[in-house]
C-alpha cells in the first residue's frame, strides 16, 4: 500500500454565503477563536503523517499565502518584547509542513478545483479537506481514513448523518454498512430532490482519493450547477465498487456558513485555555437575556 504522504486543500469558492466579508478576507482565514479554519484542516493532516500540501486558491486569497510564511513584523516585535513563547507558536506556523498554492482560475467547482493538484499528486493515493470545513474530534479524521485505507486499499470518503433538510443540499451515499462507522459505497448523488435521496449519509468535508480519480475528473460533465462535481467522479469509482465510507466521530464546522462560523466560535471558544471560562460565564448571563 502506498503512504499517504499528500493532501489538497481547495480553497478557491467565491464565499458566497459569507458575503460581505469574504470580499475582502478570504473565509478559511476567517478564525475560530483566534487561530484560522485553514490551520485547524493543516493541523489534521499533519497529524496524520501528511507532509506536502497543496491549497488551491484564486485571485483576492494571498492572504492565505501570507498567513503560511514568516511574520517578520510580528516576530521582531515578539522578540524584542520577550514573548518567547508566541513567537515560537508563529514561527511555527509557517514550518508545519512543506505547503504549495496553485490557482484555479476560475470557480468551476470542487471537482475542477481537485483537478488543479493533478500533477502535485502524481501517482498516489492522496487526502482532500475542504477548505472550510473544520472538524473537532479527539483524534485527526484524516488519520483515521488513512487507516481504513490501509485497510481496504481504495478511495475513502468521510461522511456524517445528516437532516432532510440538509441532504438534498450536500450529497447522498448508498450504503452497505460493513462494520462499525465503515460502509461500502455504490453510488452517490449530488443535491438529490428529496425523493432520489439514497441515505441520509453525505460526505461532510473529507475525502481520500486514488490517483485514477483524475482520469475520471478530466471527463466528467458539469453538474449540479453547472459546477465540476468531485462527487460525480467519485460516483464512477463507487458504481465500480472502489469507495469506502467512514462515518467519523466528532463535530464538523460548516465556516462557510454565518451560522456555522458563530456555532463554532461558540462551542470552540468555551474550551479555549485563554478566555473559555469567562467566556462561559458571560454566556450564563447573557442566555437568560434572550
Ligand atoms: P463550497 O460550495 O462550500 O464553497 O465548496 P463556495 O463555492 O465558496 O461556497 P458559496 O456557496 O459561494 O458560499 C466546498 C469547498 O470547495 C472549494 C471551496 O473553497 C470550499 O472549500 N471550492 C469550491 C473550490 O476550491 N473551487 C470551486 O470552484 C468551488
Amino acid at each position: 500500500m502506498k503512504k499517504i504522504t499528500k493532501a489538497v486543500i481547495p480553497a478557491a469558492g467565491l464565499g458566497t454565503r459569507m458575503l460581505p466579508a469574504a470580499a475582502g478576507v478570504p473565509k478559511e482565514i476567517m478564525p475560530i477563536v483566534d487561530k484560522p479554519s485553514i490551520q485547524y484542516l493543516v493541523e489534521e493532516a499533519v497529524e496524520a503523517g501528511i507532509t506536502d500540501i497543496l491549497i488551491i486558491t484564486n485571485r483576492g486569497k494571498e492572504a492565505i499565502e501570507n498567513y503560511f510564511d514568516y511574520s517578520v513584523e510580528y516576530e521582531n516585535k515578539l522578540a524584542s518584547s520577550g514573548k518567547l513563547q508566541l513567537l515560537e507558536n508563529q514561527r511555527s506556523v509557517a514550518n508545519l509542513a512543506n505547503i504549495y498554492f496553485i490557482r484555479q482560475k476560475e470557480p468551476k467547482g470542487l471537482g475542477h478545483a481537485v483537478l488543479r493538484a493533478r500533477s502535485f499528486v502524481g501517482d498516489e493515493p492522496f487526502m482532500v479537506l475542504y477548505g472550510d470545513d473544520v472538524i473537532d474530534a479527539p483524534v485527526s479524521t484524516t488519520r483515521k481514513m488513512v487507516d481504513v485505507y490501509n485497510e481496504y486499499g481504495m478511495s475513502v470518503v468521510g461522511v456524517q448523518e445528516v437532516t432532510d433538510e440538509q441532504i438534498v443540499k450536500y450529497c447522498s451515499l448508498k450504503v452497505e454498512k460493513c462494520s462499525d462507522r465503515i460502509y461500502k459505497v455504490s453510488d452517490m448523488i449530488e443535491k438529490p430532490p428529496i425523493e432520489k435521496k439514497y441515505s441520509n449519509l453525505s460526505i461532510l468535508g473529507r475525502a481520500l482519493l486514488t490517483p485514477d480519480i483524475f482520469d475520471i475528473l478530466e471527463n466528467v460533465q458539469p453538474g449540479a450547477g453547472n459546477e465540476i462535481q468531485l462527487t460525480d467522479a467519485m460516483a464512477v469509482q463507487a458504481k465500480s465498487g472502489k469507495v469506502m465510507a467512514y462515518e467519523y466521530e466528532g463535530i464538523r464546522h460548516d465556516m462557510g456558513s454565518k451560522l456555522g462560523f458563530l456555532m463554532a466560535n461558540v462551542m470552540m471558544g468555551v474550551k479555549n485555555d485563554e478566555v473559555g471560562e469567562e467566556f462561559r460565564r458571560f454566556l450564563k448571563v447573557f442566555s437568560k437575556t434572550i
